[in-house]
This record gives C-alpha cells, structure tokens and sequence, in this order.
C-alpha cells in the first residue's frame, strides 16, 4: 500500500491549491517563479475543473493540465492532482436534472455554486468514474504525480427518490427484514409500522419530530453513500497507479462524514483547518484537530487545507496577525503533519472567494502574507527531519464516535444546548492547558496504548464499545466519563436504567433519577466549582467516593463528581479552570505528565519524535524552562535550561549531545 511518504521522499510538502485555469497562462510563470521562491514544494491542481476538462458531456481538454504538469515538473514541483468530480458543470444539472440533489423539503440544489451532485445519481456516478479513468491513464506515468486527492470535502446531502431508493438497498443489507428494521426504529410509536421496504424515505420534512433512529440510520447512510462515491474514483485511480498514495480531504471536526471509517480507506489521511483567527483560543482548535487527524491517519497526515489569512465564510473574516500563520502552520508540524498546504495559492479575483485569501493575497508578491508564506517555507525546510514516520506519543486518549453525535444532536432531547462539539473541545482544552499530549479514538478501538481513556460525552455506545471500556479498565487503566454517555444503545433505545448496568458498575453509580439540564444563566453549585449545562439527580452506589457535590437547590448532596476506584464520573460540566484542575489531577494519578513542567500560559510544548516543540501561542515574550542542552533546528542557537520566545515564537529543538 502506498504511504505518505511515498510523496514526501524526506521533506514535508509545501503548497496548496492551485487553480490556474482561473488566471491567463501568462500568470503561470509568474506563479512557478514566486513559487520557488516560497521554497513550494507541491500543489493541488484540478479540484474544481471539471468544466475545463470535460466542457461538454464527453469532450476532453486536457492540454492546458498537460503544460502545467510538465511545467511544474521542470521546477521540481511535485502535484496533489485532484479528480474534480466535487463540482459538476452546469451541463450535467441542465441534462440530466436528477443529478442534482434535493434538500429535505424536496427543493432542488441548483448549479451555479457547488457541490450541486446527489451521491446516489447513477449518471453522476458514470460521469465521475469515466473522468477519474481518462485522468489517471492520462497521468498515471507522469513523473510530477505525487498523490491523489480524490473529490474535495464531501458533504453533499440529498432526500430526492434515487436517493430514497439506494437508502433502502442500504436497510435491506443491514435490516434483512422489514421487522427488523421497526423493531430497531421503534416504530411502534407514532404508528410508525413499515409493512414493505418501498414505504420508506429518507427522513425528509415532516409534521412533527422525525423518528430519531431513522435520522441516525439515514446520516450513517449519507456517510457510506458518500464513500461509495470516493472508493470508485479511489479504485479507479489506484488500478492505474499502484504506487501512488490517494486521499481526500476532510473537513475540520465536521458532523457529516465518519472520518474514522473514511480514514481506513485512504492511503492518507488529509483535512482542512481553519482556526478563527480571533479565537483566543485557535491554538488549541488547531492542536485539537491535529490529534484528531494525527489519531487517524495512525501516523503523519497532511493538512491540505488552512488559510494563509482571512476566510470569508464567517460573519466578519479576520486576517491572520502578523506571525499567526507561521505559529499554527509549525504547530501541525509538531501535532504530525507532514505537509502543510493552503487554500489556495493565489487570492481569486473573480467567483464566490475573492475575498478569501491565498498565499499570494491581492497584496501581491511584496505584501505581508507573501512575505511570511516565504519565512514559512524556509522554515520548513530546516523541519525535514521530522518526516521519518516520527511519531507523536499520548498516554491520554479522548473517545469520539460520530455514531454519538448523530444520535444525541436530534430534537426531542432534555436539553438542546448540549453541542457534542464544544465538549469535546472544553476536554482536550483542558488538557491541553495542562500541557498533556491527548490522542483520539474510537471507542471500539484498542484502548491499550493508553493509561488515561477520556470521554467527553458519548450518549450513544454499542456493546463492544461498552466491553472495550471494561476491559481497559480491568486492565488498570484509568478512566474519566462526562454526563450522560452510554445512555443509549447502537439503534439509540435509552438503555434500562437510562446508562447502561455496567457503565453504572464501573463508576459507582447506584441509581441515575433524573437528568437535570441547566440554562444558559443557570450553575450548579458544586462546592469548589460551579457547574454549567447539565447536571443530575444520581445515587453513588456503596463503595464510590462524592468527590464534589452539589450543594443546595434539588441535588443538594449528590454526586457532580464520583470516583470509583479508578473511574471518575462527572455528571455536570465544571466551569474550564475547574475541568481542568480536575483532569490534571486525574492525570497525574494516572501516571500522565504534561510534556515539560511549569509551561507559562499560552505556551504549549509537542514532542514529536527527536524533536521537542515549543510554541508562544502568545504575544508577550516569555521564558520557558528546558532542561538539557538544545539545538533549536529554526534558528541553529543553542539552548541550556532556558529558552526565550517572542510574540507567537516557537522552536524546534533536538536534544545537543555535548
Ligand atoms: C474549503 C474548500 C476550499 C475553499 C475553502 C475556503 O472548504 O475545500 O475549496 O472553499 O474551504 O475556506
């Protein structure tokens, strides 16, 4: 099987997309010239340019593909060739209208942006494939080819009756039967009795709140029908070049597409990242998504996507601070990337993203962003090293499972302010705050390189999942769970008791009453901290510790934490500093040590490999103790116990054998 490094060949790729049939050619040598200059490495052609290659059902331009692949071959740069089957032309919408998706309300998705394709058309399909095969025959040999990026980002949902029909083919598989499949969706409420497979349809609007399973069912569905669409192109193109890495690019901690199932299929794993930069705390989302895709890839992945300044898809779109790129770009690195690339290379002037950055802006060759593209690739450059199958070690692993999410995010649950989301980032926030490297899982994944197993919230598990868990802390390892997880089984029925028997074993739970949810306004007293969003009516069982309780009001006495033995259950969500205090302190029992001791605030520490990452995510200088002697690899100084950075400084340092 073709890796990574297969297109790294020892350096980590710098790029991005490039969209030059947007620009006359006489932009090309121009681009090829500042590219260089950039120390670019690699770029992503071809993503949206299908109506360049195929300008009408059948027809093949592909001379222009040719030049620019033969040209940036003569400049030593390698292409991440995309098949450009995410965006349609308008002629396949104008014939063959039922390629284009209908939303849940039955309306058409028109042309005229993107992404307008229903994943189960059989004519896009064709379509598609007959464009991957004349790509990859055409390219297979060409010596510029270093990865396939198959499609970009998909996400494309649909409701119309093609796709009604392959839904059923997909519950036919998984059900066999009619009963089977209302015994799993409970459809015994609401009257809801399927008698033959053609009365079902995708959940599409209806009266009142929709069957919870069917929905579930139906996003695990958009997630294979999806990949049904990326496996073809990805065989397609992997039958002509064996030897040639393929991936798509995800989209960043995105709901609609299990990126641990898609993963298992590509060569490497790629994502798209795009901290808001006036988040204070993009530094983590960045780490966050890094571990995420880090965990996997099961090794170094490729960010194909970030922004060299603002996006402009947000309400307002900041630019990047001057050093802010070159922060979060270092920081992948550290996290396990081993190329770092953008959308895109030059700042369009015309379409829907003109005011999107690129790494040349408007600005031009002498504006800021250019300026810094270019620090960031020499910097990189001096990285090399990195790109060894260098690995990044986590004793801690956070449990995330889209099954989960896609099941507690639906209506008609206690409360509609739980944003799976956002508590899995207040976790790995936490963690990451105290300097601990965390990896992701999945919860039915080996648990066994781990000593501390974190779960955020995960509302639904399945049985193997729930006898993973067992068996990992049978095995001595520690566990800390957030409220409300386990409560429902694999085809979300709410487990007797309302959390499953030996969940509530594991952590000394007697009894869950009721599940309390807290308004927007509203803390739960918890005696040392303050409780938000949730909270609930629970009885320890004999033999667990209160380690906090809440204190007044309904609960009054009930556990907010519970111990038992090495299990820790908290059934609120402490206010960050408290989360925080709480899981460093976990850790700590656990045997989890944070990466270096006595980080200052804002400053994190990544240890990849040989190399030790120190990074400011700050704007004040600060001082950061680093025992033994150093060599940082960005600046060829030498370090001995202390290591000074400036505004959003990092270094990269090997250990100095004196
Ligand atoms: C990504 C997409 C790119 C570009 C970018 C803008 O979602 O793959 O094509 O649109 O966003 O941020």
């Amino acid at each position: 099987m073709p890796a990574l490094s297969d297109a790294t060949r020892g350096r980590l790729l710098f790029g991005g997309d490039y969209n030059p049939e947007q620009w006359p050619e006489e932009t090309w040598l121009d681009d090829l010239h500042l590219m260089k200059e950039a120390r670019v490495n690699s770029v992503t052609l071809g993503v949206f340019s299908w109506s360049k290659l195929e300008p009408r059902p059948g027809a093949r331009e592909f001379g222009w593909l040719d030049r620019l692949m033969d040209l940036l071959h003569a400049h030593g740069i390698g292409v991440v060739l995309a098949t450009p089957t995410a965006s349609p032309p308008p002629w396949m919408g104008a014939r063959y209208p039922d390629t284009l998706p209908r939303d849940e309300n039955g309306q058409v998705v028109w042309w005229g942006s993107r992404q307008q394709f229903c994943a189960s058309s059989p004519v896009y399909r064709e379509y598609a494939a007959t464009l991957a095969e004349d790509l990859a025959a055409r390219y297979a040999g060409h010596p510029a080819l270093t990865v396939w990026h198959i499609n970009n980002e998909y996400c494309t949902y649909c409701w119309c009756d093609e796709t009604a029909r392959h839904f059923r083919r997909w519950l036919r598989a998984k059900y066999g039967t009619p009963d089977a499949l209302n015994e799993a969706w409970g459809t015994a409420f609401w009257s809801q009795r399927y008698d033959a497979w053609d009365e079902i349809i995708p959940p599409r609007r209806a009266q009142y709140m929709r069957n919870p399973a069917q929905v579930l069912d139906f996003k695990r569905f958009t997630s294979d029908a999806l990949m049904e669409c990326y496996l073809a192109e990805r065989d397609i193109v992997a039958a002509h070049t064996p030897h040639i890495p393929v991936t798509t690019n995800f989209m960043p901690f995105w709901s609609g597409l299990d990126a641990w199932t898609w993963a298992e299929q590509e060569d490497v794993v790629s994502i798209d990242i795009y901290p808001d930069p006036k988040d204070p705390l993009a530094g983590q989302y960045n780490a966050m998504l890094g571990d995420m895709t880090r965990s996997q890839a099961r090794g170094p992945w490729v960010l194909m996507e970030q922004a060299a300044g603002p996006v402009n898809w947000r309400g307002v779109n900041h630019p990047k601070p001057r050093g802010l790129n070159r922060l979060l770009s270092l920081q992948s690195v550290a996290h396990g990337a081993d190329a770092i690339c953008y959308f895109q290379w030059r700042q369009s002037r015309q379409g829907a993203e003109k005011f999107h950055s690129g790494m040349v802006s408007h600005a031009g060759e002498h504006g800021r962003t250019f300026q810094e593209v270019k620090r960031i690739g020499a910097d990189l450059a001096l990285l090399g090293e990195v790109v060894t199958g260098t690995q990044v070690h986590a004793d801690a692993v956070l449990l995330h499972d889209w099954n989960s999410w896609w099941a507690g995010r639906q209506d008609g649950r206690p409360s509609s302010r739980v944003e799976y989301e956002q508590l899995v980032r207040a976790w790995h926030q936490a963690l990451w705050e105290s300097g601990i490297t965390a990896a992701f899982a999945h919860p039915e994944q080996d648990l066994t390189p781990y000593k501390l197993v974190l779960i955020p919230h995960l509302y639904l598990l399945t049985d193997a999942a729930i006898a993973n868990l067992l068996a990992f802390a049978r095995g001595g390892g520690t566990v800390v769970c957030g409220f409300l997880t386990g409560a429902a089984d694999a085809d979300d029925r709410i487990r007797p008791g309302g959390m499953d028997v030996r969940l509530r074993e594991l952590f000394g739970i007697g009894m869950v009453h009721e599940w309390w949810p807290l308004e927007e306004d509203e803390t739960a007293d918890c005696g040392d901290f303050r409780g938000t969003l949730w909270s609930e009516e629970l009885e320890a069982a004999a033999g667990a510790e209160t380690v906090a309780a809440y204190q007044g009001g309904e609960l009054d006495g009930l556990p907010a934490v519970l111990r038992n033995g090495r299990a820790w259950y908290l059934s609120t969500v402490p206010e960050p500093a408290a989360l925080r205090h709480l899981l460093a302190d976990v850790a700590d029992r656990a045997g989890v040590r944070p990466v270096l001791d006595g980080l200052p605030e804002g400053v994190e520490a990544v240890r990849r490999g040989d190399l030790l990452f120190v990074l400011n995510h700050g704007c004040d200088r600060v001082t950061v103790n680093v025992p033994g002697h150093h060599l940082d690899l960005l600046t060829g100084v030498l370090t001995g116990g202390t290591l000074t950075l400036g505004r959003y400084g990092v270094a990269a340092l090997r250990e100095d054998m004196p």
